[in-house]
């Protein structure tokens, strides 16, 4: 299996020079001019967006908006058309050992038999080296990254004999593992129960409260002002950004929306006053 096909990609570290970028420096990550285009038509067009370190943050839109893109693309996943991103300042290349990266599951398939306790351990491979022996003080720290997310019960099952909710549990205690300042996860509540949203948004939360930065593309629009400090509204193009209770603004979600959504929709939603 590819590095790219695996559920928390791990970035390769960067033995390059820094380069800092003072005007970004208090930014978690930050994306300037970004322009992605798998064809004809660019899935981003031009994204400026920066996310403040110690915020919670969503990145909202309809299907096909380009919010995996995005993502994707400040993490050199997919290239860029034009534009960069930095993490912490710094381009995010250098940055890699402070970032976990959970994609949308669907993008996930395991063919092979791998225990959960191993998928966690991933998490651990910059402490562990290519071909480190696993210690207790690793499993240790696994099995508690497991029980975070209420999985301890599960570790020597096969990965792929879990509940989709199960598997993104575990998917984000190999996040966990990585000890990391930015999380990213693409639509970590996608398809889990209302047990498993709350275990993970309470991780999350927990993350924020420890001033680290998660990043999360969220798709519904009734938890928002529960969930998030701030976020940004992209449809192709960046159609607001900043905390939730100024931007979740019906005017902004009919513009991202391209006015599909319902008046009855909007309605029910916790806006901001806009
Ligand atoms: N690998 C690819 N090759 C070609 N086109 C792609 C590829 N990945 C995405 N696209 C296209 O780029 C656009 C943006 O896709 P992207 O997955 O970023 O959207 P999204 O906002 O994450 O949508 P969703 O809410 O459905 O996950 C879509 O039109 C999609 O079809
Ligand atoms: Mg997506």
């Amino acid at each position: 299996m590819a590095q790219t096909d695996l559920p928390n990609i791990v970035l390769a570290a960067n033995d390059g020079q820094p380069v800092r970028d003072a005007g970004l420096a208090d930014s978690a990550l930050a994306v300037r001019e970004m322009t992605v285009s798998y064809g004809q038509k660019p899935a981003v067009f031009s994204v400026d967006a920066s996310f403040g370190e110690g915020r919670l943050a969503a990145i909202v839109g309809p299907n096909g908006a380009g919010k995996s893109t995005l993502l994707k693309a400040a993490l050199g996943i997919v290239p860029r058309l034009s534009g960069h991103a930095t993490a912490f300042g710094i381009p995010v290349e250098h940055a890699a050992d402070r970032i976990a990266y959970v994609p949308q599951r669907a993008s996930v398939d395991w063919e092979f038999p791998t225990r959960v306790i191993d998928v966690v351990l991933m998490g651990l491979y910059r402490q562990l080296g290519l071909l480190g022996r696993v210690r207790t003080k690793h499993l240790d720290t696994a099995r508690s990254c497991l029980a975070r997310v209420g999985m301890e019960d599960f570790a020597d099952r096969q990965i792929g004999q879990l509940s989709g909710g199960q598997q993104q549990r575990v998917f984000l205690a190999r996040a966990l593992a990585q000890d990391a300042d930015l999380y990213l996860l693409d639509e970590p509540f996608a398809g889990v129960d209302a047990a498993t949203e709350k275990a993970i948004i309470d991780v999350l939360k927990a993350l924020r409260d420890e001033q680290r930065t998660v990043v999360c593309v969220h798709h519904d629009l009734t938890t928002v002002a529960d969930y998030f400090d701030d976020v940004l509204l992209l449809n192709v193009r960046k159609i607001a950004e900043g905390p939730v209770a100024q931007v979740f603004t019906a005017d902004n979600l009919q513009k991202t929306y391209g006015g599909r959504l319902a008046t009855v929709h909007i309605d029910q939603l916790r806006l901001a006053a806009g």
